[in-house]
């Protein structure tokens, strides 16, 4: 008999609905992702993933950044409760707000995000809209260690997908989150399984220094 694989403490940091909170919570009830969600963090106290993860039992913190002076002191503080759930990966699933310097290097090499897009194209905000109105022919999303350069950590994962005729900012962003919810718990799962580290200011996969990002296709179906 082998002893079960044990559990890898996350705590998730978001600011809206927390889909990729769910994809990530519905992988680890169906025994696929060896991770537990110690906590779910948020800047934002209408975020619908604190109503949906108090549902289920999950502790939950509020910190808006409106009693801070700065981002510094919003970090530390943000920082403190965070640690305070002992993660071994903290996990950026649509927090809306910029970090600081601090905060992501008191967590630098346990930390990943998820951006739609596929960086480094689009770093920052309304990542489709920029892709359509550039006439790109294919987007994506990309997750990726944390480091102090917003967006610029190096790449682990990304999917891509087409984008077509008679696409608008709905259908795309529709498309793009469908394979976030597919690469997220997958990076995850290598990170728990201790296939993937960051080290030398690079991600490596299985011991291999990474130089550029695993690259998967669209793997869901329209309307699925
Ligand atoms: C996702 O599309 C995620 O990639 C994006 O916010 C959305 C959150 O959705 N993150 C960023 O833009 C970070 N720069 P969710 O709350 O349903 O997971």
């Amino acid at each position: 008999m082998t002893a079960p694989t044990p559990l890898l403490r996350v705590v998730v940091l978001v600011s809206g609905r927390g889909s990729n909170l769910r994809a990530i919570a519905a992988r680890a009830a169906a025994g696929e992702l060896a991770v537990r969600i110690e906590a779910v963090v948020s800047d934002r106290a209408d975020a619908g993933a604190l109503e949906w993860a108090r549902a289920r039992g999950i502790p939950t913190s509020v910190l808006s950044p409106r009693n801070f002076p700065d981002r510094e002191a919003y970090g530390r503080a943000l920082g403190d409760i965070v640690e305070s759930h002992a993660p071994q990966l903290v996990v950026l699933a649509g927090f809306m707000r910029i970090l600081s310097d601090e905060f992501v290097l008191r967590f630098s090499g346990r930390m990943l995000n998820i951006h739609p897009s596929l960086l480094p194209r689009y770093a920052g905000l309304h990542t489709h809209r920029r892709a359509l109105g550039a006439g790109d022919r294919e987007h994506g999303a990309s997750v990726h260690f944390v480091t102090p350069e917003l967006d610029g950590g190096p790449v682990v994962l990304q999917a891509r997908v087409p984008i077509v005729a008679g696409d608008d900012e709905a259908s795309l962003a529709a498309r793009v989150l469908r394979e976030e919810h597919v690469i997220y718990p997958r990076c995850i799962g290598w990170f728990a399984a201790g296939r993937l580290a960051f080290r030398d200011g690079a991600a490596w996969l299985d011991g291999k220094r990474l130089d550029a990002p695993v690259v998967c296709g669209c793997e869901t179906k329209e309307g699925a």
